[in-house]
């Protein structure tokens, strides 16, 4: 069996720097046309300048041959001024700012340490249509874990979705029924972005057998059901659920440790992984709009004209990929098959 699709796009990716950045990079150039570029570097993209250097060093990396577009973010601090976000718009590469609550995740230090601090930012955004990329977990130590979306979404979230009511809005990587019932029900133009690894994996997968560092995520993986309402979201063809990977390179040695990083990388089989959770669901038809449509829809860009084609056939992913460096990238399904196979 075969599928053909208009070229999707990844509207949340981490491509790191350096030798990182030139082994994980051909892996999403070969299936999307465009990704969202995380800005949580270190130290993070804080400018347009900033972003135009990584940006410059990204299609340094990429192989000849190779049609990729990098969609640039800036990352939002206490300090991010309405200048910068206008330059962000005029610059035509920067198309998003990201919303990191301080602490909340990997290189996530210099984030926002109380979302008011950020208001003349996020009202310039506003204004100016540029959308708000939200990591969506309060950082507060009383909160358990496995709550930090949903109560963030009732502390935080609920309140900016009022105070900016033309504010375009992102819940990155949702992980919960409330963050589908959230986009679902707020004022204003709110979407999400859904990753495949929450859309496989509850949390069971991070005990599977014992320890698995290599399922942990932020936010964590959570319980079945709310896996079930992110699968009916993502295949349900709403226009506000599109396709963003977070995947997140991490060396082996950083995920094998007594203190592991937060991250998936799938990036090497990215859109083959979102088709086994359509075809299981009786949703393959639904697929291309949510890789390929819903998003530049809502970020207001041209939708991809050139087509992928996917055919069921199960290959064997690598036990790892080279990072660079002597490191090791170990992605989701090592040693393990994949249902479909990018390419006829
Ligand atoms: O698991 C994650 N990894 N979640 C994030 O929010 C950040 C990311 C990373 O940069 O490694
Ligand atoms: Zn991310």
């Amino acid at each position: 069996m075969q599928l053909t699709l208009t070229r999707p796009d990844d509207w949340h990716l981490h491509l790191r720097d350096g030798a990182a950045l030139a082994a994980v990079l051909p892996h999403t150039a070969e299936r999307f046309a465009r990704a969202i570029v995380m800005p949580n570097l270190k130290p993070p993209v804080r400018t347009v300048a900033d972003a135009a250097a990584y940006r410059a060093r990204i299609l340094a990396a990429l192989p000849p041959g190779l049609a990729f577009e990098p969609l640039m973010t800036l990352y939002l601090t206490d300090h991010t001024t309405p200048e910068e976000i206008a330059a962000a718009r005029a610059s035509g590469f920067v198309h998003a700012v990201k919303y990191y609550p301080a602490g909340a995740t990997t290189h996530a230090e210099a984030g926002v340490t109380a979302v008011q601090r950020a208001y003349p930012a996020i009202e310039a955004m506003q204004e100016l249509g540029v959308p708000l990329l939200v990591h969506g977990e309060v950082t507060d130590p009383e909160v358990d874990v496995f709550d930090r979306e949903a109560v963030f979404i009732e502390r935080v979230l609920m309140p900016l979705r009022l105070r900016f009511p033309r504010l375009k809005l992102v819940l990155e990587h949702i992980t919960t029924r409330e963050g589908v019932e959230f986009v679902r029900s707020a004022p204003g133009p709110t979407a999400g972005t859904l990753t495949v690894h929450h859309l496989l994996l509850n949390r069971n997968a991070l005990f599977r057998g014992g320890l698995r560092p290599h399922h942990y995520c932020l936010p964590v993986l959570k319980r079945e059901p709310h896996r079930l309402a992110l699968v009916e979201a993502a295949t349900s063809g709403d226009p506000r659920f599109f396709l963003g990977t977070d995947s997140a390179p991490h060396a082996h040695t950083d995920k094998e440790s007594a203190c592991g990083c937060a991250g998936i990388y799938t990036a090497h089989a990215a859109i083959e992984l979102y088709a086994e959770v359509f075809e299981q669901a009786g949703a393959l038809d639904r697929l291309e709009a949510f890789a390929s449509f819903h998003g530049p829809d809502f970020y207001g860009l041209p939708r991809n004209s050139a087509r992928i084609t996917l055919t069921r056939e199960p290959w064997r992913v690598p036990a790892a990929y080279d990072l660079g460096h002597g490191r090791r990238l170990i992605p989701l399904r090592a040693g393990e098959t994949v249902a479909w196979r990018l390419g006829a």
